[in-house]
């Protein structure tokens, strides 16, 4: 029997589901492979620590080099994350002729340019299906199931996190701050949570969709990204009122000459079944011109869910490597030489539907005011709600509009913002709902 050597590369979280599955899994995957897939060195700076997996003396090493350079591994599975040490290390492991998967999101989205184009010309692979939405098969589904598509759009949950925090605070009442600390308490959030609470996590993975789904070029930077930080309770309430759930959403849509590409909140109607996406689960809907929409639902993070995509493309090199067809799929989907330029729209050049909340002194004319300035800027108000009743002091008043542009809702509200009659600063919520979906 053919056997494949792997050389794991982080002993963490992830690491460690990845040597369960393939020590614990291996003559099931031995068995659909054709191969033993054999997990030959694992490297760590912690070695000593007890992971609950019998590991062979001699597999365990505080040497990373030592497992890149070692002639007889086949496959380097790069589990550990950040940025500079992973990426000298993969594009070592490149240099040497080795397949490599990776789990690393941030790198790809920042650096990917340079592996692939490294990978390309040394004709090696590189499999990254567990950097994106964890166990979900979305960059299968794009590079391979979904190829006879054009790929219209893509609307998702990819941060549990953030998904965690809006499921508790709407479910539980919990407040922002205790809904982070369990979410960390549970490892879903990044070392750095900013990066799921600024929605940078978020925008990674869009970052590294858009670029499969439909082969442009794509910077981290291209993309609109806005957290969630400044969603409060009363904003959740209010979008309960409506009709709407609020959600962290990375969406991307190809416009045929540009593309949309943001991360923001965003209220969907209870209809949209990614507002019945709750806790750390995650949850994409991508359109294609043939199949209509597709959605992918799963865990996007913890030990086995990840580890499950990790040995997905584990097992799809392995077999790659035993009929000599490494290279078949291309790395992002698309030819090289035809991953194109695009326009990426800034976030004031696109159109949707709007939540506005402001707070406003309750006195007569107030909403006639507020409502002018709207007209005069040619947005349309779909229907208005004032919570509460104060004769001193200001009260809380939301707005929905119909289809605007955002430059025309973003000048509006810095109008809104210097009547007399409103205090602090407004807040707006994009919606995403088709205007004639709407009962
Ligand atoms: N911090 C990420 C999340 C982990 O919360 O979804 C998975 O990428």
């Amino acid at each position: 029997m053919k056997e494949i050597a792997v050389g794991l590369l982080g002993f963490g979280t992830v690491g460690t589901g990845v040597a369960k599955l393939l020590i614990e899994n291996q003559s099931l995957i031995q068995s659909r492979v054709g191969a033993k897939l054999v997990l030959r060195r694992i490297a760590d700076i912690d070695i000593e620590r007890d992971r609950g997996i019998r590991i062979e003396k001699g597999v365990l090493t505080t040497d990373v080099e030592s497992v890149v350079d070692d002639p007889d591994i086949d496959i380097v599975l790069e589990m550990i994350g950040g940025e500079d040490i992973a990426k000298d290390l993969i594009l070592r492991a490149i240099r040497c002729g080795k397949q490599v998967v990776t789990a690393n999101k941030a790198l790809l989205a920042n650096q990917g340019k340079t592996i692939f184009k490294e990978a390309a010309e040394k004709g090696v692979d590189v499999a990254f299906e567990a950097s994106v939405g964890g166990c979900m098969p979305i960059i299968k589904s794009l590079r391979e199931a979904l190829v006879g598509n054009r790929i219209q759009s893509m609307i998702g949950i990819l941060n549990g996190t953030c998904n965690y925090i809006f499921t508790k605070i709407t479910d539980e009442g919990l407040h922002f701050e205790a809904a982070l600390e369990d979410a960390k308490q549970k490892g879903f959030a990044e070392a750095d949570p900013a990066l799921d609470i600024e929605g940078v996590d978020t925008a990674h993975k869009l970052a590294i969709l858009t670029s499969l789904a439909y082969g442009v070029e794509i910077q981290l930077s291209d993309i609109y990204i806005e957290g969630i930080s400044r969603i409060t309770p009363l904003d959740i309430e209010f979008a309960q009122q409506f009709g709407y759930k609020i959600k962290l959403l990375a969406i991307s849509k190809d416009l045929g000459s540009s593309i949309e590409a943001r991360v923001h909140p965003t209220m969907i109607p209870f209809n949209n079944p990614l507002s019945n996406v709750s806790g750390t689960l995650n949850a994409i809907t991508v359109a294609g011109d043939a199949v209509g929409d597709v959605m992918l639902y799963g865990h996007g993070a913890g030990m086995m869910p990840t580890a499950s995509a990790v040995i997905s493309d584990t097992v799809d090199i392995a077999r790659n490597l035993i009929s000599g067809s490494v290279g078949r799929i291309p790395l992002l989907s698309f030819q090289m030489d035809r991953i194109r330029k695009t326009r990426i729209l800034h976030i004031g050049e696109i159109c949707t539907q709007y939540y506005l909340r402001f707070f406003a002194i309750d006195r007569p004319g107030v909403l006639s005011k507020v409502s002018g300035v709207l007209g005069d800027n040619n947005i349309s108000i779909k229907s208005v709600h004032q919570k509460g009743r104060k004769t001193d002091g200001a009260v809380p008043v939301v707005m929905v509009t119909h289809v605007a542009s955002e430059s025309s809702v973003k000048k509006a509200l810095s109008e809104i913002r210097s009547l007399d009659v409103v205090s602090g600063e407004p807040l707006l919520i994009r919606i995403e709902e088709e205007e004639n979906d709407e009962e």
